[in-house]
């Protein structure tokens, strides 16, 4: 990979620490993950058994674990390392699961080598020029055809109603999750989430096709594809 001074350095951690142990062994209660979901989105994201695929951000690995089970070969990406261990224990040395301690801006992946990335709650940790630059290298790793999924909180509101949409976002956080009040704050205020319509305009300006976009509240997804 060509090395520029000014590149990014996508190893550190932004707004919440997932290096700190303590936020990595309850990361699972309070994010609510769950391998039967997983498994779903992976069907519905058409895994199929002789695929390869790269889940980008794979925290504890839930989603990767069950992918091994149903392709060919998946790799699990973080810049954690903490992150990392989780999974690899959970992992339970299953042979087509790799794991590379890296991020959106620095993961290895031959050109044309993957069907499916995967980026779930992940993505926002950049600011958004280099949410682009990332888009442009996970292009670049797909095949044509090549399939990229991303879930993260983004915001489908008019400026407006911004102000209103985070604190109600805050508030059902609170009642709904593990995480409190502190973290939801830190989260508007020194992550990087932002628009849908941003999102979806630096994937089609990589050249995806968009497939498929469901905003439920403040979480989007998107499913876009490489062209083949
Ligand atoms: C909220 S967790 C999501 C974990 C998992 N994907 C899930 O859905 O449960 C965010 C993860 O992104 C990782 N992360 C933070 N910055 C990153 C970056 N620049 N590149 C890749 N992963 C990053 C964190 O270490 C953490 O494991």
């Amino acid at each position: 990979m060509q090395t520029y001074d000014w590149w990014y350095d996508d190893g550190r951690q932004v707004g919440l620490d997932f290096e700190d142990e303590t936020q990595v062994a309850t990361y699972d209660a309070r994010q609510g993950g769950s391998a039967e979901r997983d498994r779903q989105l992976l069907g519905h994201l058409g895994l199929k058994p002789d695929m390869t695929m790269a889940d980008i951000g794979c925290g504890t690995g839930i989603l990767v674990r069950e992918a091994a089970a149903m392709c060919r070969a998946v790799v699990g990406i973080d810049v954690s390392a903490a992150m990392l261990a989780a999974a690899k224990e959970r992992a339970g040395g299953l042979g087509n699961l790799s794991f590379q301690r890296a991020g959106f801006l620095s993961f290895e992946a031959d050109e044309q080598s993957l069907d499916l990335i995967t980026a779930k709650n992940a993505l926002h940790h950049l600011p958004d020029f280099w949410k682009a630059m990332a888009f442009a290298r996970m292009y670049a790793a797909l095949k044509p055809g090549g399939r990229l999924y991303v879930r993260d909180v983004m915001f489908d509101v008019a400026p407006q109603a911004l102000a209103q949409t985070a604190e109600d976002w805050i508030i059902w956080l609170t009642q709904n999750t593990g995480y409190s009040r502190a973290e939801g704050a830190a989260h508007i205020r020194e992550e990087y989430s932002t628009f849908a319509w941003a999102i979806e305009r630096m994937l089609t300006d990589c050249g995806f096709r968009i497939v498929e976009h469901v905003q439920d509240g403040v979480y989007g997804t998107f499913l876009a594809q490489r062209p083949s």
